[in-house]
């Protein structure tokens, strides 16, 4: 039985049915970027290193990976609501097609500034990929172009995600209980 600091986990979302997804979202990618001059992906650290990983190697393009670490809420289960960038791209990606991948969007705040500042940067076309999206818990006014699957609103670890820094390591999403 899968467990992190006493607090058990359920499974939401298995390894196989991760990995299909990944491919048709890679799928999708390939077929809407064919015509990117430069294409660039960028990954938020951390949470989506595992995510990027896996779908930049779905994508059947030419492609670069560059990542991007905005500050994110340590230990607590609730976002802050600002960012402030710790690291940012080492790519410049003026004129390029850039696609943003997130882990989670949740109430949307993080991932429409972290939209908002890379715009700045004057990307060709910008698009965004995330693999989970808790549609409920929307606090502000922003989409993913690619959205792998919709989850409820629960706390999740697993794939790239962690609570308190525990848990990125699982292959699956799982929920977090309340005992
Ligand atoms: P937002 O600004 O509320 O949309 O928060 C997005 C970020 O919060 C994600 O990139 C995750 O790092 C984190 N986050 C939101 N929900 C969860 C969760 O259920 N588990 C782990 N991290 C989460
Ligand atoms: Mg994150």
């Amino acid at each position: 039985m899968e467990e992190i600091r006493g607090r058990r986990l359920t499974l939401l979302i298995g390894e196989d049915e991760i990995k299909r997804r990944v491919r048709e979202l890679g799928d999708r990618i390939a077929v809407e970027f064919r015509d990117a001059g430069e294409f660039v992906v960028v990954g938020l650290l951390k949470g989506a290193f595992v995510f990027t990983a896996d779908l930049i190697r779905e994508i059947d393009l030419p492609l670069k990976v560059d990542f991007l670490w905005v500050s994110s809420y340590g230990q607590s289960m609730e976002s802050a609501g600002t960012i402030k960038v710790l690291k940012d791209l080492e790519t410049d990606i003026e004129d390029r097609d850039v696609l943003l991948v997130d882990d989670i969007l949740d109430t949307g705040t993080t991932l429409k500034e972290i939209h908002a500042f890379l715009l700045m940067k004057n990307p060709r076309r910008l698009k965004t990929c995330v693999l989970l999206d808790k549609k409920g818990r929307r606090k502000v006014d922003f989409e993913a172009d690619y959205v792998g699957f919709e989850v409820p609103n629960r706390f999740l670890v697993g794939y790239g995600l962690d609570w308190g820094e525990l848990g990125r390591n699982l292959s699956g999403v799982y929920a977090v209980e309340d005992q």
